[in-house]
């Protein structure tokens, strides 16, 4: 297995791209990896909250600038990548993280929500690898791929299928790109969150309520329910600082708070390998 492109510690002076920097986990990291005197590059959709979280990292010291993308948009990506460039000369590290998600039976989501789930969550990382590797591999500098995707990629999710198939789609493009880079000094990492205290459910309702969801109770009990115990979960500044371990340590999968999760990972594959039939 390969190490870490990094030196121990020696993110000083190197320059990190986060997607849905605006808010939570993206936020996190922007922060972790200001703290380690990185200099960053927080985007995200939303205009004033990207820009407000640009100017505290700066209030902090940080040397950081932000730019409005919307990672669905590839073209809007390549100008994150283009912009990112020109500023700092590089970038070393590019944490594909932005992210949302509906909620519903499969059936019953619309067109619009599956097409906006998909945007963000799958095509915002393979947009970030198509715009940003062909220049990090040609900089010839050590860099770090991060994309979020979630325990919701590793097991079967109700209610949330967009989600989980992205999920599931940002997993296998991250496997299947490490070993793509193989002995480049590009490393790969994919970010599997559990439950973490972030503006993720209060965003699914605003989209609920901007399409003129009808949600049956159920479905709302389901969001009472996310927004009750993720409002109780883990700090995103672990999940910040885990993602920079990671990144030092050159470990693929990063799991912040999957202890109990793990069993039904492990029950499922049980399952998968109990169906192969005896030779
Ligand atoms: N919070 C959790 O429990 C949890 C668990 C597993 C995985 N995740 C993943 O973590 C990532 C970050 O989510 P979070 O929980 O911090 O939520 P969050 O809502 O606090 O932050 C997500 C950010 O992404 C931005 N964003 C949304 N769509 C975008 C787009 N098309 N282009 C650019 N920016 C966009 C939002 O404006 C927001 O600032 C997501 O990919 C999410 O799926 C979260």
């Amino acid at each position: 297995m390969k190490g870490s492109v990094f030196e121990v510690d020696n993110l000083n002076g190197k320059v990190a791209v986060v997607t849905g920097a605006a808010s939570g986990i993206g936020r996190a990291m922007a922060s972790v990896f200001g703290a380690a005197g990185m200099r960053v590059v927080l985007s995200d959709i939303a205009k004033d909250a990207v820009e407000a979280a640009a100017a505290e990292l700066r209030a902090d010291g940080v040397d950081c600038i932000a730019q409005v993308t919307d990672v669905a948009d590839f073209d809007a990506v390549d100008a994150l990548a283009q912009k990112s460039f020109e500023t700092y000369g590089g970038v070393n590290v590019l944490c594909s993280n932005a992210g949302v998600s509906s909620i519903g039976k499969q059936w019953e989501i619309s067109t619009d929500d599956w097409t906006w789930v998909m945007g963000a969550d799958l095509w915002g990382p393979i947009n970030g690898v198509r715009a940003f590797l062909p220049r990090m591999l040609d900089s010839n500098e050590p860099g770090h791929i991060v994309n979020t995707a979630s325990l919701g990629g590793l097991m079967g999710s109700p209610f949330v299928g967009p989600y989980s198939v992205a999920k599931h789609g940002v997993v296998g493009l991250s496997r299947g790109l490490r070993l793509e880079l193989g002995n480049t000094n590009i490393n790969v990492s994919v970010l599997c969150p559990g439950q973490i205290a972030t503006g993720i459910v209060p965003k699914m309702r605003e989209r609920i309520a901007d399409t003129n969801t009808d949600l049956s109770d159920d479905l709302n009990g389901v969001l009472d329910y996310l927004d009750t115990s993720l409002a109780n979960s883990m700090d995103p500044l672990a999940v910040g600082e885990m993602v920079k371990a990671a990144i030092l340590n050159n470990t693929f999968y990063i799991l912040p708070n999957s202890a109990e999760i793990i069993e039904v990972i492990k029950a499922d594959f049980e399952e998968l390998i109990a169906s192969v039939p005896a030779l």
